[in-house]
C-alpha cells in the first residue's frame, strides 16, 4: 500500500466524525443515560400507555390509587398517586418504587424531591432499601411542608452509610398515618438522581455517559430515529413539550413499546452534546407519522415554523425570541448547530402519499425555508442516495427512490446489514452524491434463515459483524470529501427491556454490568485516529481481504492514518501489509493497534451477562525501512490502525 500524496479537502470544516444516532429505544433514555431512577414518576400516560400505579408498592397497608384530573399538580401532569393510609396504627406506611429493574445504590449523595397534597403534620422518610432483605442502606427524614389541598414541593438529599450489594433495590417514602387528616395524601413526580455526568441537574448516568465518552464520538444525532415521527401525527415528539421545569413536561407516547417522561429533553441533549463536545444532527419532525399520517402541503407550514423556531432555540443569540427562552433555561449562549435533517427514513414511508409527499412539496417547503434563514446549515435529506449530478437519477440500491436534491443537500443512508453485505458495499460512495451514514450496524448473520428483517438480529454485535463493519466504515471515511461522518445505532440497551439487542452498550440498573459491545472498540479505534483530510492511495494489491483507507489529521500536526481491516482470507492465515507514506524516511516511527478476537470464534460477543468480553488489543511500535515502508502482517478478521503518531 502506498500513499501518493495529495489531499482531498473536505467540505465540513471538521474532522471525519464517528458518532451515533440516539432516541429512547431498549429504555436507553429513561431507566438509561437519563439518569433518573423512579420509574412512573409522574404517572404520566398517553392512549397507548394507561396511567397506571406501576412500579409502585404499598408498604404498611397503605393502598395506592391514581387519582386522575381533580386539581392536578400541573396542566402537563394530570394524574397523581393517592395514598390511602389504611388502618395501620403501628408505624409509618407510604410506597415504594422499584427503579428501572433495580436501583445501583452507593455512598454517594442522591438528589430527591417529591410533591404532595394533602394535609400532613410530621417527617416523611425517604430511604434506598434492600428489595431481598429490606436492609436500609440509608435514609433521610423530609420534614413535612404539607397542606390541603396545594401541592408543595419536598426536596431532599441522601447519602446512603454503606454500598448495596446488588441493585435489587427499592427507593421509599413513608408517613406517620397519625400525622394525616382525610386518610390520604397524594403524590407525584417523585423523583431521585444519583450524581451524574459533569454534575448536571436533570443529567445523565455517569457510567453509561462515560463508556460513550471514552469512544471519542464527534456526533450526536437526535432526537431519532422513529421517535422524531411519532405512532401519529398528533404525537411525534415536540421539542418544546421537553423544556422547562420537570412538571411543566407531559411526557410522550414513545414509539417503542413505553411511555417516556420527557426528563431527556432538548435542553438535555444539547447539553450532553456541550459535555461531550459533540457536533449534533438534529432531525426536525416533517410532517409523516409512523401509521401513515402526511400532513397536507396546505398544513404544513406551522410545522416549518416551529423548525424555525427549534433552530432558533438552539443557535440564536439570546436576544431572539427563541434564544431568549434558551436563555431563560440558563444557556445564553448559542450551542453549535450546522447540520439538520429533515425527517426520518421517508424514503422508506411506501405508504400512499408518504415518500411522494416528501418529493413533492415536504423536503422542498422545508429545505428552503431553512436555507433562506440559515444559508449555511447543511440541510440532510432522509433519502437513501441521489445523485443531484444526473437530473435526480441514483445509483445504489435505492434507484427507484431517487429524489433531485438540491445540490448542497447530502442524504441519509441507513445500511443495517449482514457484514459481508457490509464489505461488498466498501465502494457504495465512490461515485455517489454526499451522505451521513445516519444509522448502520451489522444486524443479521451472514445468510441468515429466515433472512434479514424476517428473523431477529443477532443477540450482540458480534465479531465478524463488527469486523464487516470496520470494512464500510474505512468505504465511508474515505469519502470523507463527501461524508461528514458515520452513526451508529441504536446506541444504548437496557438488558430488561427488548426491542433491538444490537446496540454499542448494554446496561443494567447496576453500573458494574454496563458493557461496551465488540463493536465499541472498533468505533473507539477509529474515532480515536481522526483524519481531517483522505489520502489517496495506491497499491499492488486490490481490496479484499485487506480494506483499507488513509488520511491526514492537520489537528494532529500532520499524522499520517492508514485504517484497515482483514476480512475472510481464504485459509485464515495473517496477511503480510506495507505501508508507506509519502514523505515518510527511514527509521520514521508509527504505532500500531489492531483488534482481534481472543478466543477464536466468529460468533462471540462481549457478554454482560456473563462479564465476558472477548476483544484484544495489539500495540506495537514500528520503525519504517529502508525505503521509508512499515512492514507489519495483521490476522484474519482484525481491525487495525497505524497512525505516525506515536503515543
Ligand atoms: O435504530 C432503530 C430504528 O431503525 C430507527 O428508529 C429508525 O430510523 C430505523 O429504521
Amino acid at each position: 500500500v502506498q500513499s501518493t500524496g495529495g489531499n482531498q479537502t473536505g467540505k465540513f470544516g471538521h474532522s471525519y466524525g464517528y458518532g451515533f444516532l440516539h432516541e429512547d429505544i431498549n429504555n436507553s433514555g429513561d431507566g438509561g443515560i437519563y439518569a433518573e431512577l423512579i420509574q412512573n414518576r409522574a404517572f404520566q400516560y398517553s392512549r397507548a400507555f394507561p396511567v397506571s400505579t406501576a412500579h409502585y408498592f404499598p408498604i404498611n397497608g397503605a393502598s395506592l390509587t391514581i387519582n386522575n384530573g381533580t386539581d392536578p399538580l400541573s396542566k402537563a401532569l394530570p394524574a397523581s398517586m393517592k395514598v390511602f393510609v389504611g388502618n395501620s396504627t403501628a408505624g409509618k406506611v407510604g410506597f415504594e418504587n422499584e427503579g428501572y429493574w433495580g436501583m445501583d445504590v452507593k455512598t454517594h449523595k442522591y438528589t430527591g424531591s417529591f410533591w404532595v397534597r394533602g394535609h400532613y403534620k410530621g417527617h416523611f422518610t425517604a430511604s434506598l432499601q434492600s428489595n431481598l432483605t429490606d436492609e436500609v442502606f440509608g435514609s433521610v427524614e423530609v420534614k413535612s411542608k404539607a397542606k390541603a389541598e396545594k401541592w408543595i414541593e419536598h426536596t431532599f438529599e441522601l447519602t446512603p452509610e454503606k454500598n448495596a450489594p446488588n441493585s435489587n433495590n427499592t427507593f421509599a417514602i413513608t408517613f406517620d398515618p397519625k400525622g394525616t387528616k382525610g386518610g390520604s395524601l397524594d403524590f407525584n413526580l417523585i423523583s431521585l438522581f444519583p450524581p451524574t455526568y459533569k454534575n448536571r441537574k436533570n443529567g445523565l448516568r455517569v457510567d453509561i455517559a462515560e463508556a460513550l465518552a471514552e469512544m471519542n464520538p464527534h456526533f450526536l444525532r437526535f432526537p431519532g430515529g422513529n421517535m422524531l415521527e411519532g405512532l401519529e401525527n398528533s404525537t411525534y415528539w415536540d421539542w418544546k413539550d421537553t423544556l422547562g421545569p420537570l412538571k411543566e413536561r407531559p411526557g410522550f407516547q414513545g414509539v417503542w413499546g413505553y411511555q417516556q417522561t420527557h426528563g431527556l429533553g432538548m435542553m438535555e441533549y444539547l447539553e450532553w452534546a456541550e459535555d461531550m463536545d459533540l457536533q449534533i444532527v438534529i432531525g426536525v419532525w416533517a410532517g409523516l407519522a409512523l401509521n401513515g399520517d402526511v400532513t397536507p402541503k396546505e398544513d404544513l407550514q406551522p410545522f416549518i415554523d416551529d423548525a424555525l423556531n427549534e433552530i432558533e432555540f438552539i443557535r440564536g443569540s439570546a436576544d431572539t425570541e427563541w434564544g431568549a427562552k434558551r436563555a431563560a433555561l440558563g444557556h445564553p449562549e448559542p450551542f453549535e448547530l450546522n447540520y439538520v435533517e429533515i425527517g426520518n427514513e421517508d424514503w422508506l414511508a411506501g405508504f400512499p402519499g408518504g415518500w411522494d409527499s416528501y418529493k413533492e412539496y415536504r423536503f422542498i417547503m422545508f429545505h428552503d425555508a431553512i436555507k433562506a434563514k440559515y444559508p449555511e446549515i447543511q440541510v440532510i435529506g432522509s433519502s437513501a442516495t441521489s445523485d443531484p449530478a444526473d437530473e435526480g437519477a441514483t445509483t445504489g440500491p435505492n434507484l427507484e427512490n431517487g429524489i433531485k436534491y438540491p445540490a448542497d443537500v447530502i442524504g441519509d443512508y441507513h445500511p443495517y446489514r449482514e457484514p459481508d453485505e457490509l464489505v461488498e458495499e466498501f465502494d457504495r460512495f465512490d461515485n455517489d452524491i454526499g451522505h451521513i451514514i445516519g444509522e448502520v450496524a451489522a444486524t443479521h448473520v451472514n445468510g441468515a434463515t429466515p433472512p434479514r428483517w424476517d428473523g431477529p438480529l443477532y443477540k450482540y454485535p458480534w465479531w465478524i459483524g463488527a469486523v464487516g463493519e470496520a470494512v464500510s466504515l474505512i468505504g465511508y471515511e474515505r469519502n470523507s470529501d463527501r461524508i461528514p461522518g458515520t452513526f451508529y445505532a441504536p446506541v444504548l440497551k437496557n438488558e430488561n427491556r427488548f426491542q433491538w439487542p444490537i446496540t454499542l452498550i448494554q446496561f443494567t440498573a447496576d453500573a458494574a454490568q454496563t458493557t461496551r459491545a465488540v463493536t465499541w472498540y472498533c468505533w473507539s479505534l477509529f474515532a480515536h485516529h481522526p483524519i481531517s483530510h483522505t489520502l489517496p492511495t495506491s497499491s499492488n494489491s486490490s481490496y479484499g481481504p485487506v480494506y483499507w483507507g488513509a488520511g491526514i489529521d492537520e489537528a494532529r500536526n500532520g499524522a499520517l492514518v492508514w485504517k484497515g481491516a482483514v476480512y475472510n482470507t481464504t485459509d485464515n492465515a495473517s496477511v503480510p501489509i506495507t505501508v508507506r507514506f509519502e514523505g515518510i524516511k527511514a527509521g520514521a516511527k508509527a504505532q500500531l493497534t489492531y483488534l482481534t478476537n481472543s478466543v477464536g470464534d466468529p460468533y462471540a460477543y462481549n457478554d454482560p451477562r456473563t462479564g465476558i468480553q472477548i476483544v484484544d488489543t495489539t500495540t506495537k511500535e514500528l520503525i519504517a525501512g529502508a525505503n521509508g515502508a512499515f512492514e507489519f502482517s495483521l490476522p484474519q478478521l482484525s481491525v487495525a490502525v497505524l497512525d505516525t503518531e506515536v503515543a
